[in-house]
C-alpha cells in the first residue's frame, strides 16, 4: 500500500493532495494542517467528489495529528506563509524556516525513511534547511521549484510558438527565484526541434522574462502566491517517486561537486524515481549558462546563510 502525507492544507497543499486523489497516485493520502478542521473539512470535501470523478484513493485530514501520517512513502511539506505582491520568496525565510524545521522533525519521528518533497518557500533553501534538519540521505530530500518553473517555461513556449505543451521539451535550472532561475533555451525542443529554430531571440528572450516572474505575475494578479501549478508540480514529482517512473525532472537537490558545487541545494536536472533523486544529470552547460549557474548558487547561498543568523541552523 502506498501513503503519501501533504502537510498543509491551504491552496498549495490541497491542490497537491487533490491531483493525487484523482489521478490515484497513492493508496492513500493524508493531510495536515494546524488550522482545527481545514486538514478534515477538505479531505471529507474532496472524497466526496469520488462518486462524481471515479477514483479509489483514500484521503483524510487529521489537523495536527502526526501519528496519522505514519510510515508515509513520501511526504510533501507546503507548510508556511505565502508571498504578498511585491514580496520576494527570500522574505518569507523568518517565518517559514522555523515551522519547516518543526515539521520535518515531526515527519521523521513517524516516518524514519520517509522522501521529503519541499515546497515551501524560500524552496532552495527550505530544502537546504530539511536536509540538515532531518540528516536524511540527500537522495531522500527534493525540492519541487524546478518542475514548477519547467512547466511555466513549456506553457510560455507553448504560446509563443501556438504548439502543445505536452509536445515541448525545457527546462529551468538554478534557484526558485524570480533572478535565480535559468530556462535553459539552448535545450528547449519542440518535437525534437531546438525551439530557436522556431522563434526567434527577441521571442525567446520574452518567453525567459515571462518565465522568471511566472511567479509574481500571479501573486501580482491573485493578491496572493499560485496554487495550481505548484500543487500540479509536486503532485508530479511525488507519482514520479511512487509509480517509480524515472522522469528527469530538475529538483532542487543536495548538489557534492556537480555543476561545481558543494554545500547546497538547488534545481539540477534529476532522474526521480522509487528511491527519490536517483541520478543527477550532468548537462554540458555553456561558459554563458555556467555563470548564470554560478551566480544563481552564490544567491541561494546567501539566502541560506541567514538560517544561521537567525538561529535555526
Ligand atoms: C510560485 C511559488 C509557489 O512560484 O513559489 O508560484
Amino acid at each position: 500500500m502506498s501513503k503519501v502525507t501533504v502537510v498543509g492544507a491551504g491552496n498549495v497543499g490541497a491542490t497537491c493532495a487533490n491531483v493525487l486523489v484523482i489521478n490515484e497516485v497513492a493508496d492513500q493520502i493524508v493531510m495536515l494542517d494546524v488550522k482545527e478542521g481545514v486538514s478534515e473539512g477538505k479531505a471529507l470535501d474532496m472524497t466526496q467528489t469520488a462518486a462524481l470523478l471515479g477514483f479509489d484513493s483514500t484521503i483524510v485530514g487529521c489537523t495536527n495529528d502526526y501519528a496519522q501520517t505514519a510510515d508515509s512513502d513520501v511526504v510533501v511539506i507546503t507548510s508556511g506563509i505565502p508571498r504578498k505582491p511585491g514580496m520576494t520568496r527570500e522574505e518569507l525565510i523568518g517565518v517559514n524556516a522555523g515551522i519547516v524545521k518543526s515539521v520535518a522533525e515531526n515527519i521523521l519521528k513517524y516516518s524514519p525513511n520517509t522522501i521529503i518533497v519541499v515546497v515551501s518557500n524560500p524552496m532552495d533553501t527550505m530544502t537546504y534547511l530539511a536536509l540538515k534538519a532531518t540528516g536524511l540521505p540527500k537522495n531522500k530530500i527534493i525540492g519541487m521549484g524546478g518542475a514548477l518553473d519547467s512547466a511555466r517555461f513549456k506553457c510560455y513556449l507553448s504560446k509563443a510558438m501556438n504548439a502543445n505543451p505536452t509536445e515541448i521539451e525545457g527546462m529551468v535550472i538554478g534557484g526558485h527565484g524570480d533572478t535565480t532561475m535559468i530556462p535553459l533555451t539552448r535545450f528547449a525542443s519542440y518535437k525534437g526541434r531546438p525551439v530557436s529554430d522556431v522563434l526567434g531571440k527577441e521571442e525567446l528572450a520574452k518567453v525567459v522574462a515571462d518565465t522568471m516572474v511566472g511567479g509574481a505575475t500571479l501573486t501580482g494578479l491573485l493578491g496572493t502566491s499560485a496554487w495550481y501549478a505548484p500543487g500540479a508540480a509536486a503532485a508530479y514529482l511525488v507519482e514520479s517517486i511512487i509509480h517509480n517512473q524515472k522522469k528527469i525532472i530538475p529538483c532542487c537537490v543536495s548538489l557534492e561537486g556537480e555543476y561545481g558545487q558543494n554545500d547546497i541545494c538547488i534545481g539540477v536536472p534529476c532522474v526521480i524515481g522509487k528511491n527519490g533523486l536517483e541520478e543527477i544529470i550532468d548537462y554540458k552547460l555553456n561558459e554563458e549558462e555556467m555563470a548564470l549557474f554560478t551566480k544563481s548558487a552564490a544567491a541561494v547561498r546567501s539566502t541560506n546563510d541567514v538560517l544561521k543568523e537567525i538561529n535555526v541552523l
